[in-house]
């Protein structure tokens, strides 16, 4: 852990300008600092640097923060991660700094320990005269001696107990080689769960071995693959084979592959993509999905070309969506291999070809449905359509969703007016139509809403850049309605209350750290309040107190706007009739329908 006070130390510390100088080119303008902005793409120097505030602001695409955000946005990586870096290009040292070390208990230790030995050991193993078979086995599959090394390949003796004793012998107990899942207990004696198995070690992020997968090198009737138990430290379904490498290996290429098994990361090592993960025959998850998320590159997803891989890809779609991952499929088309087996057969240039051809998932999706309906039958038609609308259900990119129907209705001749109502989205405007009592206020309610959103923006931008605006804020009865500005105004007044000042860069960090799903809005909102060109007037008690009273205006409408939007509110039920009756009739005058 780095403590608060480091971390504040390091931010002080750091000229923001000199660091941002060590990435890009920064040029002197007069008083200011500027640069071509490296987070969109620029061609004038649009990114304005401020030594005064130590922050950053790009006018053309909005990023900014400071010093730790742009290394965090620049390099990619995580806040913690960007505090080091930074530290690293200062030359600041502290102990806490260095690499941290993992606080495990007693348990874990133990089973930690008897797992990494045992991964040492059988790969000692494999290179003696006992794995002669194992590695004529990797010999026959084109796996060479670096591979054996880079993916520390082992083989586990045949006998089932000379491992076990060797262990043994490293004063490792029986009870921790039970809770590691290396030992299995046959008629009263204890053998290796593996005996006689080429060893694929897994490893956590910390490069930890947690456990084994391991499989027969002859082709007989038992398992293919023996995989460890769950234990304090091994779950199958929050494990993603090569991992640890692929930490490492995605920053450099950006992107990462998502393959099934062992032999697909193997293949895809072999014709140079080393950022590759595989979820080794079980579902994908949603820690998967958690764990893929923090590489922050794109992922591609490349199960098998049979029927079950293409199946997992559709199922993996809606998961990698809900975390907000950016993806490929990589386009099978009619293949039915997997990309082991399109090496043997191909070579390396179709298979490296091939691992390029990606398309979209709604090109994927498209594809997967239409192969698999006869859509010249009008049965074949509907169940197409079905599918597709509801995908197209959770498709926010409306350019995209057009373009997706009106290739429906090219193959279905069915009309995109259709698919539209499908949709939901001609009923959806309807119904809006209903809970716009338009009677009661008379301006546009966009209009208002700008309003009310105006006045919040000036409060905040004051409280942002003067600390008496905080205590004015927070000594009157003042609030936000909207969750954005009233997170962010409690944010403000809470670090106030803590550091007895506002001082932007600070605060910057101090939102960084915090986990809400709106803390990148929030960061906008704090950018967009900040002026890099000049310097700020003094304080305006009266301007504050005018915001104020707007916004308290601006809340009373509100309020009220909310009561009628549910205009059946703490209505009994007679009431609501009557409410509704009258409504009725309301909308009946308006459409022109006489009463009688
Ligand atoms: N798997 C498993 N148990 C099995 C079969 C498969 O745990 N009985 C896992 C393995 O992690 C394997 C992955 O599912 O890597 C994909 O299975 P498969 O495609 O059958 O294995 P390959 O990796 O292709 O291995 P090989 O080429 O040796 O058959
Ligand atoms: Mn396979």
């Amino acid at each position: 852990m780095v403590s608060e006070n480091i971390i504040e130390e390091i931010r002080q510390r750091a000229d923001i300008v000199d660091v941002i100088s060590t990435y890009i080119n920064v040029i002197k303008k007069g008083n200011s600092f500027v640069a071509v902005c490296p987070f969109h793409n620029d061609k004038n120097p649009s990114l304005q640097i401020s030594r005064s505030k130590q922050i950053y602001k790009c006018f053309s695409c909005g990023a900014g923060g400071n010093v730790f955000t742009f290394v965090q946005d620049f390099e990619k990586i995580s806040f913690i991660e960007a505090v080091r870096k930074v530290a690293s290009i200062i030359g600041f040292e502290h102990s806490e700094l260095n690499e941290p070390v993992r606080k495990v208990n007693d348990e874990t230790k133990d089973v930690l320990f008897a797992l990494n030995n045992a991964c040492e050991l059988y790969s000692y193993v494999l290179n003696t005269q006992e794995g002669i078979q194992a590695s004529e086995y990797l010999k026959k599959r084109n796996i060479e001696e670096d591979m054996i090394e880079y993916f520390s390949l082992g083989y586990c003796p045949s006998d089932g107990e000379s491992s076990i004793k060797l262990l043994r012998g490293k004063n490792i107990s029986i009870e921790a080689l039970d809770k590691a899942g290396i030992i299995q207990r046959n008629n009263n004696v204890f053998v290796d769960r593996f005996k006689g198995r080429l060893i694929f070690p897994l490893f956590n992020e910390y490069k930890e071995c947690i456990g084994f997968s391991a499989r027969r090198i002859v082709d007989n009737d038992e398992a293919k693959y023996v995989n460890s138990i769950n234990s304090v430290v091994f779950n199958k379904s929050k494990v993603l084979y090569n991992y640890q490498n692929a930490l490492k290996e995605a920053k450099k290429e950006g992107y990462v592959y998502i393959t099934e098994g062992f032999m697909d990361v193997f293949s895809l090592y072999k014709v140079g993509i080393k950022s590759s993960v595989a979820i080794m025959g079980t579902a994908f998850t949603e820690y998967h999905a958690k764990m893929i998320k923090k590489l922050n590159v794109e992922a591609r997803l490349c199960l098998d070309g049979d029927d079950p891989g293409q199946h997992g890809i559709l199922n993996m779609i809606p998961l990698l969506q809900k975390e907000g991952i950016k993806f490929k499929v990589v386009n099978y088309k009619d293949c039915t291999l997997d990309p082991d087996e399109i090496l043997q057969k191909y070579g390396p240039d179709v298979l490296r070809k091939f691992l390029n051809r990606l398309i979209s998932h709604d090109e994927f999706i498209f594809q997967y449905h239409l192969k698999r309906n006869d859509v010249s039958t009008s049965e074949g038609k509907r169940v197409f359509s079905n599918l597709i609308i509801d995908h197209l259900k959770n498709e926010n990119d409306f350019v995209n969703r057009e373009i997706m129907l009106k290739r429906l209705s090219d193959i279905t001749s069915i009309s995109v007016d259709s698919y539209l109502r499908m949709l939901g989205s001609i009923s959806h405007d309807n119904q809006e139509e209903v809970y716009q009592s338009s009677d009661i206020h008379d301006d546009t309610s966009t209009n208002s809403a700008n309003r009310y959103q105006r006045v919040q923006d000036k409060i905040i931008k004051l409280m942002l850049n003067y600390e008496s605006a905080i205590e004015d804020f927070n000594n009157g009865n003042n609030y936000f309605n909207d969750k954005l500005y009233d997170d962010l105004a409690n944010y403000i007044v809470d670090y106030y209350s803590i550091n007895k000042n506002m001082k932007i860069s600070d605060f910057i960090t101090y939102l960084s750290k915090i986990d809400n799903d709106n803390s990148k809005l929030l960061l906008k909102k704090v950018i967009e309040s900040q002026d890099l060109n000049e310097t700020d007037p003094n304080y305006s008690k009266e301007l504050m107190n005018e915001f104020l009273k707007e916004l308290a205006k601006e809340n009373d409408k509100s309020n009220i706007k909310k009561k009628i939007s549910d205009p059946f509110n703490g209505l009994t039920n007679e009431e609501k009739a009557l409410e509704l009756q009258k409504y009725l009739e309301r909308r009946g005058k308006k459409n022109g329908i006489k009463e009688k």
